[in-house]
């Protein structure tokens, strides 16, 4: 027989919801999502939540635990402290569809948005040839598992609703970066000035570099060091250096 834990789960949906309590057994060992799979077990089977790996491997399970955005199935019980209600909310910046169980489409939205690497002419795929540090620069960002914690818990979406058209949020624009960086995408020959997007369509510039994402992301990606600001830095040498500049001259002329 384990401790008795106190939890208090938001229940609802996008337009009316409270938090319930619930007290319940905490065994060694266990995650919130293992405490949560209790609740529906033994006390609310209606109580809705999204789950598949409890692994940490499929991005399913975010919400947010005491306010921080979290894993359900990667966070310890024995993490949080002891004796105190264990608060269970949905992701904020996105709508409730129910309970713990938040619409993202709107990351799905914004991936779209980012236009997908292209293939350089006249290479097959089995031929094409990066130095080893270009393919561990992106696979870093690879690790990435898409559950969606940093678009949560940046500011820019979370206490603003109408900056949601224009930013894509850290997630993306990592990708923005991701294909910015790599060798063999020839956008620039198709006229797609990767940077240039980055700026005027993703919304770059909204980023102004509190590092939250990164501190939340699961898989420890360093998105703001890594992606976010290097971007930045190739959005200001477009812009600022003279031999940049010169060339883009040359071109228009
Ligand atoms: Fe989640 Fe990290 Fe990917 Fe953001 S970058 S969606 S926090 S894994
Ligand atoms: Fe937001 Fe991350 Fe920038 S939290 S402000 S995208 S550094
Ligand atoms: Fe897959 Fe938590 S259930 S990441």
């Amino acid at each position: 027989m384990g401790n008795q834990e106190h939890f208090r789960v938001w229940r609802g949906d996008d337009e009316t919801g409270d938090f319930v309590d619930y007290d319940v057994e905490v065994n060694e060992g266990e995650v919130v999502l293992d405490i949560i799979h209790r609740i529906q077990a033994t006390q609310a089977p209606d109580l809705a939540v999204r789950w598949n790996c409890k692994a940490g491997k499929c991005g399913s399970c975010s919400a947010e635990i005491n306010g921080r955005p979290r894993l359900l199935c990667m966070t310890r019980m024995s993490t949080l402290p002891p004796g105190e209600p264990i608060v269970v909310t949905p992701m904020r910046t996105f709508p409730v569809i129910r309970d713990l169980v938040t619409d993202v489409s709107f990351n799905y939205e914004k991936a779209r948005e980012v236009r997908a690497f292209v293939p350089p002419e006249g290479v097959a795929p089995g031929d094409y040839r990066m130095q080893q540090v270009d393919v561990e620069r992106s696979q870093e960002f690879r690790k990435c598992i898409e559950c969606f914690l940093c678009q949560d818990t940046c500011h820019v979406l979370r206490d603003h609703e109408e900056n949601k058209p224009a930013f894509a949020g850290p997630r993306f624009l990592m990708r923005v970066a991701e294909l910015d960086m790599h060798p063999l995408d020839a956008a620039a020959e198709q006229g797609l000035n990767r940077k240039e997007a980055a700026q005027d369509e993703h919304g770059l510039g909204f980023c102004n570099i509190t590092k939250c994402c990164s501190e939340v992301c699961p898989e420890h990606i360093k998105i703001t060091d890594n992606a976010l600001i290097p971007l930045k830095e190739r959005v200001v040498d477009l812009k600022f250096d003279p031999l940049i500049r010169r060339k883009k001259r040359a071109r228009r002329a």
